[in-house]
């Protein structure tokens, strides 16, 4: 397969005066970091995670000039890998992907094979994009969940960040799975949006919130999938039935979790943590077998918003005014 050695890609820049600039310029495939696997990327999306990166977060990103972009789909076209060769379409997501190796925002990327994996007979590139990172997690978020015994005839299930991409597919997932979701919203109100779907329900980030200290309060939920933290995370903890189990995978409210002990020892609650990064290559692999099968989700147009390339700056920056909804794919191939 022929392959430029010129290609585009999103570089992020710190001036001299301590401030980030996002353009999109020449790279050739020497800059890229070694790998075993080069892909020309035909889809990419945006997280949370990408936002942080592009604009300059180090928690996220150590070192600038980067391409962020935590998320790739596309065709393979150079391997010195048994597992893969010229042709293969995969999905990249995770490991260091975007954080300190050159990520989906560019039109090639070279990675380890470790990181590389098929993509599964049900899904097309463009549909591996519109879950990504965000579809993954929920996946892996509700799969925990089931594992531990929470049932769609045990009650409600609790998810927040509903519009953002996680809570989004969470929602679709779990009400294609026959449970009844109540999801929390508030940044902008998206109650139709959120029923549309598959909540039965929607309530303010108010509801959803106790900040009176008290250390349980009435039980409302079967389970939470958790994808904001601070009092959010802690009420639903709070709240959740005996047995329950809520999962917690992100921090867009706070990352603290202002808790005691009591939820746990007088109610058995289970708090699960969810870290998609390091999931280890069997589940990985299984997950994605799971969205592009029982759990594909007939609506995942819905959840969409596709744009090109050019206009990824302009995404990145409704993603840091709190509007972003559901998922955003970047059509990086322009195909
Ligand atoms: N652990 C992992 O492996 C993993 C993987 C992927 C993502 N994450 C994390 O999961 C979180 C969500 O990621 P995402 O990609 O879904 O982000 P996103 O698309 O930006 O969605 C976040 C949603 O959170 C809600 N929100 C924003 N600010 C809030 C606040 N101050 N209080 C309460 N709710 C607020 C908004 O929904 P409403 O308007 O509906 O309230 C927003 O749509 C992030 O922290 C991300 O880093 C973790």
């Amino acid at each position: 397969m022929t392959r430029p050695n010129e290609f585009k890609a999103l570089v992020v820049t710190e001036t001299e005066e301590k401030q980030f600039t996002r353009r999109i310029e020449t790279k050739t495939i020497e800059d890229l970091p070694d790998g075993d696997v080069i892909v020309k990327v035909h889809f990419s999306s945006l997280n949370y995670k990408d936002f942080l990166s592009a604009t300059g977060n180090r928690g996220v990103t150590r070192n600038y000039p980067h391409t962020p972009g935590i998320d790739a789909s596309g065709v393979v076209v150079e391997s010195s890998a048994s597992a893969f060769a010229p042709g293969d379409e995969v999905i990249v997501t995770s490991y260091d992907l975007g954080m300190n190796t050159a990520g989906g925002y560019g039109e090639y990327i070279r990675v380890p094979s470790g990181w590389v994996v098929p993509l599964p007979s049900g899904l097309t590139l463009r549909e591996a994009m519109i879950y990504g990172t965000a579809g993954f997690t929920a996946a892996l978020s509700v799969w925990r969940m089931v594992e531990n015994g929470v049932k769609p005839e045990h009650g409600d299930i609790l998810v927040s960040g509903a519009t953002g991409g996680v809570g989004s597919i969470a929602v679709s997932i779990l009400a294609k799975s026959g449970y009844g979701v109540v999801a929390v919203n508030g940044v902008v109100d998206e109650s139709e949006y959120l029923k549309a779907i598959g909540a039965r329900d929607v309530i303010s980030i108010e509801e959803a919130t106790d900040t009176s200290g008290r250390p349980m309060l009435k039980s409302r939920w079967a389970g939470s999938i958790d994808t904001v933290g601070g009092d959010i995370l802690a009420t639903s903890i709070k709240t959740v039935n005996p047995n329950g189990t809520v999962t917690c995978c992100g921090n867009v409210a706070s990352h603290e979790l202002p808790l005691n002990v009591y939820p746990f020892i007088l109610r058995g609650v289970t708090l699960i943590g969810i870290d998609s990064q390091n999931c280890p290559m069997p589940i990985r692999a299984q997950t994605w077998e799971k969205l592009a099968s029982d759990w594909k989700i007939e609506w995942l147009e819905k959840l969409t918003t596709e744009a090109p390339f050019e206009d990824l700056n302009a995404k990145i920056e409704l993603m840091g005014q709190g509007k972003h909804k559901g998922r955003t794919i970047i059509n990086i191939a322009g195909v």
